[in-house]
């Protein structure tokens, strides 16, 4: 069993799918229920009623409050239970009738739980990304979807800051025209908890494709690759460089952990070319497939929790992922480490947090 961050802001959802519906998360085997209050902020309490210890994301939102499914307890936004309705008016309400709520930010398009030790001042609690380059959210058709990979999400967030895997894992797709024997090497510019590095390719063979073609020649492919502990990565992605008119993609990620070994990926596809609606699902399947490509092999992994550095071969080209995992130690080597709940915390209901195709786009 690794080791996971504690005192982070996690990534746990797309803002969009947080309603004034209670809404089911999983994270690490906890349950967590969500929902947006009149005012429009995001609420986040412990899924788990103290009275019984029904899932309050069975209840229904009152006035800002959530209520159980069972008893119809009444609860504040803070966790504090305000009314038992099978008491007599005015009958205290016992101290005990709370449930843990936790910090909430949104950003991105993304909803962030601080998942750590409630008394740890904000200032010292890592922020949560900024300065993600405007571009992206001023110029770029922006469109979110939703995979279900059963590998472990720091794997699942490795790949995603490769640069050697392209011409293996995307041999038969777009690392076609990326020549096997590229050699990669690339700075990484490292920060208090996240780190940056870029790479092109230069020498692209030739390829009949349509997108050279419209390029004109032999396109330059270059590749920005962001991570922000503890899950969440950006990738930028520009194809003709060399051209007056690049394409570029872009790709937000938040690698959600419901358990070691199964993770809800919440991807937001930038791309600057055809803005129209009609065609989101077009490019964001085309991303999936990709997707799919990096999950069918890191879902081969043995073992796919994170073994020590040692136990493991590293060569140059990984540096961006050893930065990852050298700042994840950093952390941990602080006494930063989630309680575990070693997967055996009580994952009925757990079906509601399934994704499903309705919940975006
Ligand atoms: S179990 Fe929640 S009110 Fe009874
Ligand atoms: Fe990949």
């Amino acid at each position: 069993m690794s080791k996971n961050l504690n005192n982070f802001w996690y990534v746990c959802e797309f803002s969009s799918v947080i309603t004034n519906k209670p809404k089911q998360i999983i994270m690490f085997n906890q349950r967590f229920v969500l929902y947006r209050n009149p005012e429009g902020q995001v609420v986040a309490l412990k899924d788990q009623c103290p009275h019984r210890g029904a899932a309050l994301s069975l209840g229904w939102i009152d006035d800002g409050c959530i209520r159980c499914p069972y008893h119809g307890w009444k609860y504040q936004a803070d966790g504090r239970c305000i009314e038992i309705p099978a008491n007599a008016p005015g009958t205290p309400i016992p101290p005990k009738a709370r449930i843990e709520s936790y910090p909430v930010q949104e950003k991105y398009g993304f909803v962030w739980i601080f998942y750590g030790d409630r008394n740890l001042p904000e200032t010292e609690r890592p922020p949560l990304p900024s300065n993600l380059p405007e571009y992206l959210f001023s110029t770029m058709r922006a469109a979110p979807h939703l995979d279900l990979d059963h590998a472990n999400y720091i794997r699942l967030m490795e790949t995603n800051l490769d640069f050697s895997h392209v011409i293996a894992v995307h041999r038969k797709t777009f690392g076609q025209r990326i020549p096997l024997n590229s050699t990669v090497r690339y700075p990484v510019e490292e920060y208090e908890s996240s780190a940056v590095a870029e790479f092109t390719y230069e020498s692209l063979s030739k390829s009949k494709s349509l997108l050279n073609f419209l390029l004109g020649g032999r396109p330059q492919v270059s590749l920005r690759l962001s991570f922000f502990l503890p899950n969440f990565t950006l990738a930028e992605i520009s194809v003709g460089g060399d051209t007056r008119f690049p394409i570029k993609f872009a790709v937000l990620a938040g690698y959600c952990p419901i358990d070691e070994y199964t993770t809800a990926v919440k991807r937001i596809l930038f791309r600057n070319i055809l803005p129209f609606p009609w065609l989101d699902k077009v490019f964001t399947q085309l991303d999936a497939k990709l997707a799919w490509e990096d999950t069918m092999v890191i879902e081969s992994l043995d073992p796919q929790t994170l073994p020590d550095m040692s136990e493991e071969l590293h060569v140059a080209a990984d540096a961006l992922g050893i930065a990852l995992r050298k700042l994840q130690q950093k952390y941990l080597a602080k006494g930063w480490v989630l309680e575990s709940s070693d997967n055996k915390l009580d994952n009925s209901n757990r079906h509601l947090a399934q994704p499903s195709a309705s919940l975006v786009n």
